[in-house]
Protein backbone atom coordinates (compact mmCIF):
# COMPACT_ATOMS: atom_id res chain seq x y z
CA UNK A 1 0.00 0.00 0.00
CA UNK A 2 1.50 3.80 -0.82
CA UNK A 3 2.64 5.43 2.00
CA UNK A 4 0.51 8.57 1.48
CA UNK A 5 -2.99 6.53 1.55
CA UNK A 6 -1.23 5.02 5.05
CA UNK A 7 -0.02 8.04 6.15
CA UNK A 8 -3.70 9.71 5.34
CA UNK A 9 -5.14 6.77 7.30
CA UNK A 10 -3.14 7.49 10.52
CA UNK A 11 -3.98 11.27 10.08
CA UNK A 12 -7.73 11.14 10.00
CA UNK A 13 -7.30 8.78 13.53
CA UNK A 14 -4.30 10.65 14.99
CA UNK A 15 -6.30 12.14 17.69
CA UNK A 16 -7.42 9.13 19.47
CA UNK A 17 -4.69 6.89 18.21
CA UNK A 18 -2.87 6.68 21.87
CA UNK A 19 -6.29 6.09 23.29
CA UNK A 20 -7.21 3.24 20.98
CA UNK A 21 -3.61 1.56 20.88
CA UNK A 22 -3.79 1.12 24.41
CA UNK A 23 -7.27 -0.43 24.32
CA UNK A 24 -5.94 -2.71 21.54
CA UNK A 25 -3.01 -3.50 23.38
CA UNK A 26 -4.91 -3.30 27.25
CA UNK A 27 -2.58 -1.11 28.21
CA UNK A 28 0.80 -3.72 26.72
CA UNK A 29 1.96 -1.76 24.75
CA UNK A 30 3.97 0.44 26.98
CA UNK A 31 6.26 -2.33 28.49
CA UNK A 32 6.54 -3.72 24.90
CA UNK A 33 7.97 -0.18 24.14
CA UNK A 34 10.41 -0.17 27.48
CA UNK A 35 11.02 -3.47 26.49
CA UNK A 36 12.33 -2.46 23.25
CA UNK A 37 14.28 0.88 24.99
CA UNK A 38 15.86 -1.42 26.96
CA UNK A 39 17.29 -3.34 23.95
CA UNK A 40 19.12 -0.33 22.45
CA UNK A 41 22.52 0.95 22.46
CA UNK A 42 22.54 3.47 25.74
CA UNK A 43 23.92 6.57 23.93
CA UNK A 44 24.21 8.13 20.95
CA UNK A 45 21.90 9.90 18.28
CA UNK A 46 18.32 7.83 18.03
CA UNK A 47 15.85 7.89 15.04
CA UNK A 48 12.26 6.44 15.57
CA UNK A 49 11.03 5.40 12.32
CA UNK A 50 7.39 6.16 11.70
CA UNK A 51 7.33 7.46 15.30
CA UNK A 52 3.82 8.72 15.03
CA UNK A 53 2.73 10.19 18.47
CA UNK A 54 6.51 9.80 19.77
CA UNK A 55 5.51 7.19 21.98
CA UNK A 56 9.33 5.39 21.85
CA UNK A 57 10.58 8.42 22.51
CA UNK A 58 8.76 9.69 25.20
CA UNK A 59 10.16 6.36 26.91
CA UNK A 60 14.14 6.57 26.46
CA UNK A 61 13.63 9.68 28.73
CA UNK A 62 14.91 13.00 29.20
CA UNK A 63 18.38 11.67 30.91
CA UNK A 64 19.64 9.97 27.79
CA UNK A 65 22.61 10.94 26.03
CA UNK A 66 22.01 12.06 21.99
CA UNK A 67 19.82 13.73 19.61
CA UNK A 68 16.03 11.81 20.01
CA UNK A 69 14.52 12.20 16.59
CA UNK A 70 11.17 11.25 14.77
CA UNK A 71 10.08 10.58 11.13
CA UNK A 72 6.86 10.23 9.68
CA UNK A 73 5.02 11.09 7.10
CA UNK A 74 1.84 12.07 8.66
CA UNK A 75 1.75 15.43 9.63
CA UNK A 76 -1.23 15.12 12.35
CA UNK A 77 0.48 12.76 14.28
CA UNK A 78 3.82 14.42 14.49
CA UNK A 79 1.86 17.54 15.70
CA UNK A 80 0.77 15.25 18.59
CA UNK A 81 4.40 13.97 19.31
CA UNK A 82 5.61 17.66 19.22
CA UNK A 83 3.81 18.81 22.21
CA UNK A 84 4.50 15.37 23.91
CA UNK A 85 8.16 15.15 23.42
CA UNK A 86 9.67 18.96 24.09
CA UNK A 87 13.36 17.86 23.71
CA UNK A 88 12.95 15.65 20.43
CA UNK A 89 13.51 16.48 16.60
CA UNK A 90 10.86 15.89 13.88
CA UNK A 91 10.75 15.63 10.79
CA UNK A 92 7.73 14.84 7.91
CA UNK A 93 9.53 11.39 5.74
CA UNK A 94 9.79 7.87 5.31
CA UNK A 95 11.54 4.95 6.09
CA UNK A 96 12.82 4.25 2.46
CA UNK A 97 14.27 7.78 1.95
CA UNK A 98 16.04 8.72 5.36
CA UNK A 99 17.35 12.66 4.63
CA UNK A 100 20.46 11.85 6.74
CA UNK A 101 23.85 11.42 6.27
CA UNK A 102 25.92 8.01 6.72
CA UNK A 103 26.70 6.71 9.96
CA UNK A 104 24.40 9.48 11.77
CA UNK A 105 22.86 7.22 14.52
CA UNK A 106 23.62 4.63 16.80
CA UNK A 107 20.05 3.41 17.49
CA UNK A 108 17.33 3.35 15.20
CA UNK A 109 13.68 2.16 16.13
CA UNK A 110 10.33 1.04 14.46
CA UNK A 111 7.44 0.46 16.69
CA UNK A 112 4.21 -1.36 14.44
CA UNK A 113 5.52 0.18 11.69
CA UNK A 114 7.66 -2.02 9.71
CA UNK A 115 4.51 -4.00 8.17
CA UNK A 116 3.04 -0.62 7.02
CA UNK A 117 6.86 0.56 4.77
CA UNK A 118 5.72 0.43 1.26
CA UNK A 119 9.20 -1.04 0.50
CA UNK A 120 11.13 -2.81 3.41
CA UNK A 121 13.80 -3.72 1.40
CA UNK A 122 15.17 -0.03 0.66
CA UNK A 123 14.25 0.57 4.31
CA UNK A 124 17.19 -1.60 5.78
CA UNK A 125 19.21 -0.30 3.31
CA UNK A 126 18.69 3.03 4.55
CA UNK A 127 19.09 2.11 8.51
CA UNK A 128 21.81 0.36 7.07
CA UNK A 129 23.60 3.60 5.20
CA UNK A 130 22.63 5.64 8.48
CA UNK A 131 23.93 3.74 11.62
CA UNK A 132 27.16 4.15 12.86
CA UNK A 133 29.06 0.35 12.93
CA UNK A 134 27.58 -1.60 15.84
CA UNK A 135 24.56 0.53 15.60
CA UNK A 136 21.07 -1.11 16.41
CA UNK A 137 17.83 -2.06 14.79
CA UNK A 138 15.00 -2.45 17.27
CA UNK A 139 11.18 -3.58 15.92
CA UNK A 140 8.11 -4.29 17.23
CA UNK A 141 5.15 -5.39 15.17
CA UNK A 142 2.71 -8.06 14.79
CA UNK A 143 3.45 -11.21 13.28
CA UNK A 144 2.32 -13.68 10.58
CA UNK A 145 -0.19 -16.10 12.05
CA UNK A 146 -1.20 -19.81 10.89
CA UNK A 147 -4.52 -18.07 10.11
CA UNK A 148 -3.44 -14.78 8.03
CA UNK A 149 -3.77 -16.20 4.53
CA UNK A 150 -7.36 -16.96 5.25
CA UNK A 151 -8.37 -14.37 7.23
CA UNK A 152 -7.39 -11.81 4.88
CA UNK A 153 -8.98 -14.16 1.33
CA UNK A 154 -11.95 -13.50 3.57
CA UNK A 155 -11.13 -9.64 4.18
CA UNK A 156 -11.24 -9.61 0.38
CA UNK A 157 -14.47 -11.71 -0.32
CA UNK A 158 -16.92 -12.69 1.84
CA UNK A 159 -16.47 -10.00 4.40
CA UNK A 160 -15.82 -7.12 2.10
CA UNK A 161 -19.43 -5.75 1.78
CA UNK A 162 -19.96 -5.77 5.15
CA UNK A 163 -16.27 -4.11 6.02
CA UNK A 164 -17.46 -1.54 3.41
CA UNK A 165 -20.12 -0.39 5.10
CA UNK A 166 -19.13 -0.24 8.17
CA UNK A 167 -15.65 1.12 8.29
CA UNK A 168 -15.08 2.61 4.12
CA UNK A 169 -13.55 1.16 1.40
CA UNK A 170 -10.33 2.87 2.49
CA UNK A 171 -10.23 1.56 5.79
CA UNK A 172 -11.44 -1.24 4.81
CA UNK A 173 -8.32 -1.99 2.28
CA UNK A 174 -5.97 -0.25 5.20
CA UNK A 175 -7.07 -3.57 7.33
CA UNK A 176 -6.45 -5.83 4.78
CA UNK A 177 -3.43 -4.57 4.09
CA UNK A 178 -2.31 -4.62 7.30
CA UNK A 179 -3.06 -8.25 8.07
CA UNK A 180 -0.99 -8.63 4.51
CA UNK A 181 1.59 -7.38 5.05
CA UNK A 182 2.54 -9.20 8.53
CA UNK A 183 6.12 -10.97 8.63
CA UNK A 184 7.00 -14.16 10.25
CA UNK A 185 9.94 -13.81 12.95
CA UNK A 186 11.81 -16.11 10.35
CA UNK A 187 11.26 -13.58 7.87
CA UNK A 188 12.36 -10.69 9.56
CA UNK A 189 15.47 -12.13 10.66
CA UNK A 190 16.24 -13.27 7.26
CA UNK A 191 15.52 -9.65 5.63
CA UNK A 192 17.84 -8.10 8.61
CA UNK A 193 20.54 -10.56 8.23
CA UNK A 194 20.21 -10.40 3.74
CA UNK A 195 20.93 -6.57 4.49
CA UNK A 196 23.97 -6.99 6.71
CA UNK A 197 21.93 -7.15 10.34
CA UNK A 198 23.02 -9.87 13.03
CA UNK A 199 19.45 -10.47 14.96
CA UNK A 200 20.34 -10.46 18.47
CA UNK A 201 17.42 -10.68 20.94
CA UNK A 202 13.63 -11.82 19.75
CA UNK A 203 11.01 -11.50 22.04
CA UNK A 204 7.75 -12.73 21.61
CA UNK A 205 4.12 -11.83 23.14
CA UNK A 206 0.97 -12.58 23.09
CA UNK A 207 1.41 -16.11 22.44
CA UNK A 208 4.08 -14.94 19.42
CA UNK A 209 1.12 -12.69 17.84
CA UNK A 210 3.75 -9.39 18.89
CA UNK A 211 7.69 -9.93 18.21
CA UNK A 212 10.10 -7.59 19.95
CA UNK A 213 13.84 -8.06 17.91
CA UNK A 214 16.90 -6.20 18.57
CA UNK A 215 19.48 -6.85 15.67
CA UNK A 216 23.14 -5.17 15.25
CA UNK A 217 25.01 -3.75 12.02
CA UNK A 218 27.61 -6.15 10.89
CA UNK A 219 29.48 -5.24 7.65
C1 LIG B 1 0.78 2.14 13.89
S1 LIG B 1 1.53 3.70 13.76
C2 LIG B 1 2.84 3.54 14.93
C3 LIG B 1 3.18 4.83 15.62
C4 LIG B 1 4.22 4.69 16.75
N1 LIG B 1 5.46 4.18 16.28
C5 LIG B 1 3.67 3.85 17.86
O1 LIG B 1 4.23 2.80 18.19
O2 LIG B 1 2.65 4.24 18.45
C6 LIG B 1 2.35 3.59 12.20
C7 LIG B 1 3.04 4.89 11.79
O3 LIG B 1 3.86 4.63 10.65
C8 LIG B 1 3.79 5.75 9.79
N2 LIG B 1 4.22 5.35 8.45
C9 LIG B 1 3.48 4.85 7.43
N3 LIG B 1 4.24 4.62 6.35
C10 LIG B 1 5.51 4.96 6.69
C11 LIG B 1 6.77 4.97 6.00
N4 LIG B 1 6.87 4.51 4.75
N5 LIG B 1 7.85 5.43 6.65
C12 LIG B 1 7.77 5.85 7.94
N6 LIG B 1 6.61 5.88 8.64
C13 LIG B 1 5.50 5.44 8.03
C14 LIG B 1 2.33 6.18 9.89
O4 LIG B 1 2.13 7.50 9.44
C15 LIG B 1 2.05 5.99 11.39
O5 LIG B 1 2.29 7.14 12.14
Amino acid sequence: MKYKSVAEVFSQISKSYDRFLHLATVGRIHSWQRELVSMMNPSGNWLDVGTGTAEVLVKIGKDYKGLKVGIDPSFQMLKIAERKCKDCFFLQGIGEALPFKEKSFSNITLSLVFRHLEDKIKFLEEAHRTLQDKGKIGIIDVARFKGTFVLAFLMKTLLKPIGFAIFGKEKWEFFIHSVEESYSVQEIDNMLQLKGFKTEKIKKKLLGLIYIISATKTA
